[in-house]
């Protein structure tokens, strides 16, 4: 199969769920795919700033060294499990399997479509959330350059379809939640965009304990200044602007675009903030989760 063939698809239906046409077919190698006890694993709903948890994440883990990261991707550091495009990328699940131990997961699947062995492996898990209206901002500009995903419409057609779940992974109002009530049986470090923005050290410690480690100030000022926006922006192995424009458009909206929050001001028109509030209200209603929609 070439590569026009997964170009601006519709989502594919997988067990409810749309997902990104490349990344449903072969779906059993999701399913199939060997947890490992020591796996610790990143799952976000997309666009909540996994690629900045994951490079944070890395960066921990080899105690503040940049060495490892400035000749890798970050997709080959911490693969996102899901990821396929047969021909044109190397599956998720054939590189992990490669990985020695202990390996760092990526992954955006909603709790139903995690593989058959998750949760026997009772793997550490980091889940970042980040308030909606800027995720359904971030997505929208994300669904315009990445050619994997259909063309989004208008803003105001695709905040339609995101109130109503039609985007890749499904809604994020059932995700979040989903994962949030997980965290009561389950070693979750449940992060929320705002507060690593609002203080960044202070949540890259919180990171450091849950994964069992002990660097001293300098090092965590050190992954502190790697990981703002202003340098992962222009970093090469984690801004995905090594991948071909066929795939991903940096000219229409780089992945990298504004790193804020409270950016949907300059999108929600006051008539749409309304109907989004409204319906957010009735959706999150049963949830002790509270959003910061700016800081
Ligand atoms: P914006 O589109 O709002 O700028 P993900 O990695 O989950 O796809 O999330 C991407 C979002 O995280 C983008 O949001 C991106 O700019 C933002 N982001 C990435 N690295 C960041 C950093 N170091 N600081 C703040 N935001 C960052």
């Amino acid at each position: 199969m070439t590569s026009p063939d997964f170009i601006r698809r519709d989502w594919e239906t997988v067990h409810g769920y749309p997902m990104v046409y490349a990344f449903a077919l072969n779906w059993e190698r999701i399913e199939q795919f060997q947890c490992r006890p020591e796996d610790v694993w990143i799952i976000t709903y997309p666009k909540s700033g996994t690629t900045w948890v994951s490079e944070i994440m890395d960066l921990i883990k080899s105690d503040g060294s940049v060495e490892k990261q400035e000749k890798a991707p970050i997709g080959h550091r911490i693969p996102m499990m899901e990821l396929a495009a047969p021909g044109i990328i190397t599956a998720g699940t054939d590189l992990l399997e490669k990985m020695p131990s202990p390996r760092f997961v990526k992954s955006h699947l909603p709790i139903s479509l995690l593989p058959k062995n998750f949760w026997e492996c009772n793997c550490k898990i980091i889940y970042v959330a980040r308030n909606a209206k800027d995720v359904a901002v971030s997505y929208y500009n994300f669904d315009r350059m990445n050619k994997f995903h259909p063309e989004p419409g208008t803003f105001a057609e695709y905040l339609e379809k995101f109130m109503s779940g039609n985007v890749a992974y499904g809604s994020w109002h059932e995700h979040v939640t989903s994962w949030w009530e997980k965290k009561k049986d389950h070693p979750i470090l449940y992060l929320f965009y705002e507060d690593i923005k609002e203080d960044p050290k202070r949540e890259i410690r919180k990171v450091m304990q849950f994964l069992g480690k002990k660097l001293d100030e300098a090092t965590l000022d050190r992954i502190v200044q790697h990981t703002s926006f202003e340098n992962m922006k222009d970093n090469l192995m984690v801004n995905y602007k090594s991948l071909p424009t066929t795939l991903m458009d940096h000219n229409i909206s780089p992945f990298m675009r504004k790193g804020i929050a409270g950016d949907w001001k300059n999108y929600f028109t006051v008539a749409q903030n309304e109907i989004f509030d409204a319906d957010y209200e009735k959706k999150m209603s049963g949830t002790t989760l509270k959003f910061r929609t700016e800081i």
